[in-house]
């Protein structure tokens, strides 16, 4: 039997109850394939500022490095939204995302047969499923440029964000983003505000040299106001699309929405080699947390990710995703996905449809 171990950062809000779905969803496939999780459980977040008081403590970081791997919750919450920027309980995220060099950020917007009423596009724009892939640059830019308070004069204080891009960094996440084109359909599309912004001209230079290198798949550029109007107007045109830190936080929500609800994307934040951080890209929806009202599908997607890229159990990872789609092609739906007709469950019974669907369709 093979043993994988898995830092298990289950945050605030509802991010406790999806972990705990995709826990039970790995240890179902762990059952029926013969291998053995074991989770090292680490705080990070709101949860950490009140235990430790900090948002990323340094044991948590060394563990997740430890580890085969990171399934994450999320982090954050109304209680802690008066701290100061480094302080607060996004601090652990993009901290472990700089700490574990994660620079690539790969979320695939998938839209379920079954989901097709979900969506609030008209169907004949999304006819023959949804099926693409935001790349989006996760360790550079705004989220990472210098930043800060300045007095103006009579113009009262004024703050400022630096967005910065070297050539190095959009090149790495071009590679990356030219490498799913490639196995994919062949078309990738690159956002940006080259109109306007210098690092936004600096990367689509930087693409466009690249796509020498890859003969093979067809590069498009788009800006980002036309980028986010195209994929509700005419979403299928798009295979992958790669962009930058804020873009890309950007489009991958609106990504979400037109494949039925944020509750359904996980995500994959990779580095050099096979480690990962595996995290569903919705927040930590503290209105709902507790209620048994959270959809939990998106972490056990992202576990499904988890289980195919690092862990290369690709049979494990599609028996994974195929009985997420027998729980919805069977009806049940958790509140965000409900339509009428459908079966209304919560977190824990979606956990554990999925669960029984992994145990009965052993290939
Ligand atoms: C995401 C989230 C984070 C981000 C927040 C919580 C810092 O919105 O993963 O998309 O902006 O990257
Ligand atoms: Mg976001």
């Amino acid at each position: 039997m093979m043993e994988y171990d898995i830092a298990l950062i289950k945050g605030d809000g509802i991010g406790p109850e999806v972990i705990g779905q995709a826990v039970r969803a790995l240890d179902a496939v762990g059952a029926a394939y013969g291998h053995a999780f074991r989770y090292k459980e680490l705080l990070a977040g709101g949860c950490a500022i009140d235990a430790l008081g900090v948002p990323l403590p340094t044991e948590t970081v060394a563990a997740c490095k430890a580890a085969d791997a990171t399934l994450l919750g999320a982090v954050g919450g109304w209680k802690w939204d008066g701290l100061p920027g480094g302080a607060r309980p996004e601090a652990a995220l993009l901290g472990l995302r700089k700490e574990l060099g994660l620079y690539a950020n790969i979320r695939p917007a998938l839209l379920f047969d079954a989901l097709s009423d979900a969506c609030p596009l008209k169907p004949e724009l999304t006819a023959g499923g949804l099926d693409f892939v935001v790349v989006r640059e996760l360790t550079g830019g705004i989220y990472f440029g210098e930043r800060g308070v300045e007095d103006a004069g009579a113009m009262g204080k004024a703050a400022y964000d630096v967005e910065r891009y070297s050539e190095a960094e959009v090149r790495r996440i071009g590679a990356v983003a030219f490498e799913t084109a490639r196995g994919r359909r062949g078309r990738l599309t690159s956002v940006d505000k080259a109109n306007v912004l210098e690092s936004s001209r600096l990367w689509r230079r930087v693409l466009t040299e690249m796509a020498a290198e890859y003969p093979d798949v067809e590069l498009g550029h788009m800006y980002v106001d036309n980028a986010a109007m195209q994929l509700v107007r005419a979403p299928k045109q798009f295979d992958v699309i790669v962009t930058s830190n804020m873009f890309g936080d950007i489009l991958s929500d609106e990504a979400s929405m037109i494949t039925g609800s944020i509750g359904m994307l996980p995500s994959a934040s990779l580095g050099e080699g096979s480690y990962g951080m595996y995290e569903p890209i919705h927040g930590s929806a503290p209105d709902i947390a507790g209620q048994d009202k959270a959809n939990p599908f998106a972490a056990i997607l992202s576990a499904a990710m988890l289980l195919r890229h690092t862990l290369k159990l690709e049979r494990e990872a599609a028996a994974l995703e195929d009985a997420v789609r027998a729980a919805l092609a069977e009806g049940y739906r958790t509140p965000d996905i409900y339509t009428e007709g459908t079966k209304l469950i919560g977190t824990a019974e979606a956990g554990e449809r999925v669960a029984e669907a992994v145990a009965r369709h052993i290939p």
